[in-house]
């Protein structure tokens, strides 16, 4: 049965993503199937493509290896660093934005 460890802390840049991509990192070379899920993310940057990368999923996944799509690790992607709620609202027509069909 699948186990979930949720990384939480009292504010901003206080680790979470670091820590996040170390544990993942020893879960894959543990040789555990480990997958990383963070909903929504403020503050991202586009790729050449023109399609918003979040910024937090390519840090863990660069740092662990893992093999999960960008866009199944933060499906809710947002320009504007606000937080996602204010930033969803944002966005021009209303909808949720997602983005990141890079892998
Ligand atoms: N244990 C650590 N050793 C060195 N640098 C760290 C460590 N934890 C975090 N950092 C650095 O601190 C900054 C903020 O960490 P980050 O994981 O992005 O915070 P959060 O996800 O909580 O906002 C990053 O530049 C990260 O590389
Ligand atoms: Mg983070």
């Amino acid at each position: 049965m699948a186990k979930t460890v949720f990384i939480t802390g009292t504010g901003t840049d206080m680790g979470k993503t670091y820590v996040t991509g170390l544990l993942l990192k020893k879960l894959k070379d543990c040789g555990k199937n480990a997958a990383y899920y963070k909903a929504a993310m403020s503050g991202n940057v586009r790729g050449q493509d023109g399609e918003l990368i979040p910024g937090d999923a390519l840090f863990v996944k660069q740092a662990s290896g893992i093999q999960q799509p960008l866009r199944e690790m933060c499906p809710y992607i947002y320009e504007n660093a606000y937080s996602p709620h204010l930033a969803a609202r944002l966005v021009s027509d209303g909808e949720l934005q997602s983005g990141a069909t890079a892998n």
